[in-house]
């Protein structure tokens, strides 16, 4: 079946129309890409698997917050991802692919998409405080690092942590969702007495990516190395 007459030829016209308009063009396109990203994004927000915390992911104690932020300040961020692909080379060298359920609490995320260095996040445990400390003071100090293009963060260990702010911080993240109790947050100045700004960052990472495995919520197939 043919159409009517003049139909497809004013049909035509309409395309012509749009296709010699470039400004209109590119709203209309802007409009149906926008479903596209829309479809996957939406329905995001509403499935528990990405915006509850895994099994096992608990709220970051006071230091470990404080060592985050330094993480952010020096934007770390840069050079190391926190996001392990469902790769097997990736599972096989870092570790059980990141589940969305362990950076719920974590503003702003920390995936990141640059690996200058190696991805952090399952970085904790790996290595003693001490190797993480000086490393961080010094990434050629470390047996083997002599070729390291890491910079080191020596003023770490000078600065002490601020601890006015930190319980205004918790309240924040509670409004965006972080359980954290009015004790938690009470308790949260007196943890920090004393610590520097490397102390935090050193406990932070140390806390990185150990919930998950040792909660034991995926199946058999998780790496040997990543058993609690
Ligand atoms: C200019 C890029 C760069 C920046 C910025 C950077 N790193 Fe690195 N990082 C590297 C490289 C390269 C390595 C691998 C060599 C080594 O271990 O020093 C590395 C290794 C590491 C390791 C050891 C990882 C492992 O599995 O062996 C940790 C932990 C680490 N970095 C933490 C940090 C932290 C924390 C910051 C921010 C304070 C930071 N890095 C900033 C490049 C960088």
């Amino acid at each position: 079946m043919s159409a009517a007459p003049g139909t497809g030829f004013r049909r035509y016209r309409y395309f012509e129309f749009i296709e010699t308009h470039a400004g209109l063009l590119g709203v209309l396109i802007a409009i149906a890409v926008s479903f596209g990203g829309l479809a996957e994004i939406i329905p995001l927000f509403f499935q528990a698997h990405v915006i509850k915390p895994s099994p096992g992911v608990e709220p970051r104690d006071p230091l470990r917050l404080a060592g985050f932020d330094v993480y952010v300040r020096e934007g770390c961020y840069g050079c190391h991802s926190q996001m392990i692909r469902t790769l097997r080379a990736e599972t096989e060298r870092y570790g059980h692919y990141s589940d969305a359920g362990e950076s719920v609490y974590d503003h702003p995320h920390q995936w990141g998409s640059k690996r200058t260095g190696p991805d952090l996040a399952r970085v904790g445990g790996k290595y003693s405080d001490d190797w993480q400390r000086r490393h961080l003071m010094n990434p050629r100090d470390v047996p083997g690092g002599k070729d390291s293009n890491m910079p080191g963060y020596p003023w770490l260990a000078a600065r002490p942590l601020d601890a006015a702010d930190v319980q205004a911080r918790m309240k924040v993240l509670r409004q965006l969702g972080t359980p954290y109790r009015d004790a938690d947050i009470a308790a949260a100045p007196a943890t920090l007495q004393g610590k520097t700004e490397l102390d935090a960052l050193v406990a932070y990472l140390q806390g990185l990516g150990t919930a998950l495995p040792a909660a034991g919520v995926h199946d058999a197939a998780t790496p040997a190395e990543n058993a609690p």
